[in-house]
């Protein structure tokens, strides 16, 4: 048996499409783009990436971009005082703390003090709060993505067991809440975990970030299930590579012996993430401006 491919690239084309369609009535509506900050402290070369694929993507989906580099040494002070900003600051919708921040600060206290209205990753107290109440919130950008793919791949995910592999605030412990909403059975599992291969012979759907390259061997997977794999894991370079591959946090090939559907690494859930975040924006601008979000993002 070979698995099907999920194709989190062409989801998120289409997903960007609908969003910079749905700007465009925005700007026209109101006369201004959605706009999103993100700052970024220090150089950490994966965030930097990630940073300058955020800015582009924004002003590709017709939004207003604005980029804060502060550097590595910044002092809290200086960061609360920005972010406190660009909560006043009506050109923008969202903002995006690219975490991780250097080890000084104090990232709890700096993410608390974003708007929760403009807070497009959902991990403010007061978004995280509403998730887990079951309120209508902004929803960290990957398992939200991870949500929507699941969604195109089954009619209903009621009573299915789901282990979430993984416990971060950006990824793990929404992606859980997410999935006990459809109401699925959730085991977290995490760096601490006994025996992962006992709990997922029994899983229906498994959704991993741990950043442990290749640690989930294709027979501990339940037949016919459906895997998610948000790792993004670079090899040690082999004999003749520049650079090592980019690898996930499930062995990609033997699995898709096992299992029904899997995201590839890269081109999976991972490619989904920009576009949600896009989603995520036009969605707080709506709201920040009391207007409805026209269709379904
Ligand atoms: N670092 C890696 N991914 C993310 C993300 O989705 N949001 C933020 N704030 N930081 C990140």
């Amino acid at each position: 048996m070979s698995a099907e491919r999920i194709d989190g690239k062409a989801f998120a084309a289409k997903l960007r499409e609908r969003v910079g369609a749905q700007a465009n009535t925005f700007a026209e509506q109101t006369g201004r783009k959605p706009g999103l900050a993100v700052v970024l402290v220090g150089e950490d070369p994966a965030s930097e990436v990630y940073v300058r694929a955020k800015g582009k993507a924004t002003i590709a989906a017709g939004m207003a971009s604005f980029e804060h580099r502060l550097a590595a040494d910044t002092d809290q002070q200086t960061l609360i005082d920005l972010v406190e900003r660009l909560n006043a600051d009506e050109a923008v919708d969202g903002i995006l703390v690219q975490l991780p921040l250097p080890k000084h600060l104090d990232e709890k206290a700096v993410i608390a003090t974003i708007d929760p209205n403009k807070d497009v990753d959902g991990i403010t107290p007061t978004n995280a709060g509403r998730l887990v109440l079951g309120m209508d919130t902004l929803v960290s950008c990957t398992p939200l993505g991870c949500l929507l793919l699941l969604r195109d791949l089954f009619d209903d995910l009621s009573g299915l067991d789901a282990v979430v592999i993984g416990r971060s605030i950006l990824f793990g412990k929404p992606m859980a809440q997410l999935l006990l909403s459809e109401n699925c059975t959730v085991t977290m599992a995490h760096s601490r975990t006994r025996d992962l291969k006992s709990l997922l012979r029994r899983a229906d759907i498994v959704v991993a970030a741990v950043g442990v390259p290749n640690l989930i061997r294709g027979d501990w997977l339940k037949p016919g299930s459906v895997v998610l794999d948000g790792g993004i894991n670079r090899l040690d370079p082999e004999p003749g590579e520049a650079k090592g591959r980019i690898v996930g946090d499930v062995a990609y090939d033997e699995a898709t012996e096992h299992v029904r559907a899997i995201t590839p690494v890269p081109g999976g859930v991972g490619a989904t993430t920009i576009a949600v975040l896009l989603r995520n924006t036009l969605v707080a601008a709506y709201r920040n401006e009391g207007l409805e979000v026209l269709q379904d993002l």
